[in-house]
């Protein structure tokens, strides 16, 4: 064991993924096995921590089990916030809150495990750090099932959502031949403004299938005149007919589809509009317009709480970021987000690295134009071949009476509350 450290606080933020908790026990025992004093969880992140919530993690985990289970528990474990801190030059009483909340804890690293907005949380800890001459070290730790975070080559909970992503409409696209009839199935898949997630859907075409028939990333202005006069093109040569789209999907106007539903607008802090039912509007539109049968899917969470389809590629880099956060944190790097390198695709191998995170705070990282084809509504080969070595293998859950057992947080141990 090395030398005795200082006390260290994780939290957990943003949308969650299949792997997000592989992380935290990165962040857990690697901060153990390199002598941390005590691992502190936020119980829903910075703003669980201004509420003075917060528990110690070796009450929750214990033993080989509970790291065995907490790997395959999906969902933020600590539970998660979008909570979006001020500018500290325009209001500091947040600040000066949690700086004397770190204090009293006698924190020295704290790691936040988030995707972009969760960087800008990072971003703005780590410049008030140096502003009032604190010395606990700020590192984010990457994690979001969108990928559109800026600098890394991926992030942990992309390779296992696009895994589930290909899996399942495999399965749709089979389950559409079972009729003798004209059918349109659109999949709605989540990604916001980046199309990785969507993209994965072509992960389906293989020797066994014949992938779906139009993918539209948000990405490439959305044409509804156009994808309906597709969909007729194509039903005069088949008869289902598999379409993905993007949550995110807009009009040339910039009107997310989703806005010409009646779902009712949700906003969060970080000023992201809810996106759904995109796909339904689509699907009843042909439905109006043609008599045939449609279906909309709604991947939703679905799509990043499978965690008994994990990709064991993405979830052992899930645990290695959080361990790299720790190294980099002890070595007395702060203001550092850890990023995933991709040294090749095949053999596939990826290191890690530190990077400046007021370079990755709040942007957005989109799927390059010559990885979408020319028509825009499907992804190319660079495109496949980028994704293929994250959704390799998988990690088996521990079945429990059929069904996969999870480890859950007891708030009984809440420190404060
Ligand atoms: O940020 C990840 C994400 O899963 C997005 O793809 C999606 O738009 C959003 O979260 C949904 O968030 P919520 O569950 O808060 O509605």
């Amino acid at each position: 064991m090395e030398h005795i450290r200082g006390n260290v606080i994780v939290g957990q933020s943003g949308g969650p993924t299949a792997v997000i908790n592989s992380s935290l026990v990165g962040v857990f025992k690697t901060a153990k096995d390199r002598g941390a004093k005590t691992v502190y969880g936020m119980r829903h992140g910075i703003q669980g921590l201004l509420e003075e919530k917060y528990v110690d993690l070796s009450d929750h985990i214990q033993t080989s089990l509970d790291i065995d289970l907490l790997k395959r528990t999906p969902s933020a474990f600590l539970g998660s916030c979008r909570y979006k801190l001020p500018e500290a030059d325009k209001d500091n009483g947040v600040y000066k809150k949690i700086f004397s909340i770190l204090k009293k804890l006698d924190i020295e690293f704290f790691f936040y495990i988030g995707g972009n907005d969760s960087m800008d949380t990072i971003r703005k800890l780590s410049d008030y750090a140096l502003e009032i001459g604190s010395s606990i070290r700020f590192i984010g730790v990457p994690k979001t099932i969108d990928n559109d975070l800026d600098i890394t080559d991926h992030t942990p909970g992309f390779g296992s959502a696009a895994k589930y992503i290909g899996s399942i409409t495999k399965e749709v696209i089979r389950d559409g031949l079972v009729f003798d009839q004209n059918m349109v199935t659109i999949i709605e898949i989540m990604g916001r403004n980046a199309g990785w997630l969507t993209g994965a859907s072509a992960l389906a075409k293989c020797e066994d299938c014949e992938g779906p028939d139009l993918i539209y990333l948000p990405e490439i202005p959305f044409d509804v005149e156009s994808f309906i006069k597709k969909v007729e093109e194509l039903h005069k040569v088949k008869k289902s007919i598999i379409v993905a789209i993007s949550e995110g999907i807009r009009t040339p106007d910039g009107k997310y589809i989703s806005e010409l539903t009646d779902t009712v607008e949700f906003i969060d802090a970080f000023g992201h509009k809810a996106l759904s039912g995109s796909a339904k509007y689509l699907a009843n539109m042909i439905g109006a317009k043609f008599g045939w049968k449609t279906r909309a899917i709604e991947l939703n969470t679905l799509q990043r709480s499978a965690s008994h389809l994990v990709s064991r590629v993405d979830i052992t880099e899930a645990y290695q970021v959080g361990g790299a956060a720790v190294k980099a944190a002890f070595e007395g790097l702060t203001g550092q987000m850890v990023i995933l390198k991709r040294v090749s695709d095949d053999p596939y191998i990826c290191t890690t690295d530190t990077y400046d995170v007021h370079k990755i705070a709040n942007v957005e990282k989109k799927v390059p134009r010559e990885w979408i084809n020319e028509t825009g509504d499907f992804v190319t080969q660079e495109y496949l071949n980028y994704v293929k070595p994250l959704i390799q293998a998988e990690l088996t859950p521990i079945m429990v009476d059929g069904l996969p057992r999870h480890l859950t947080l007891n708030d009984k141990n809440l420190k404060n509350i």
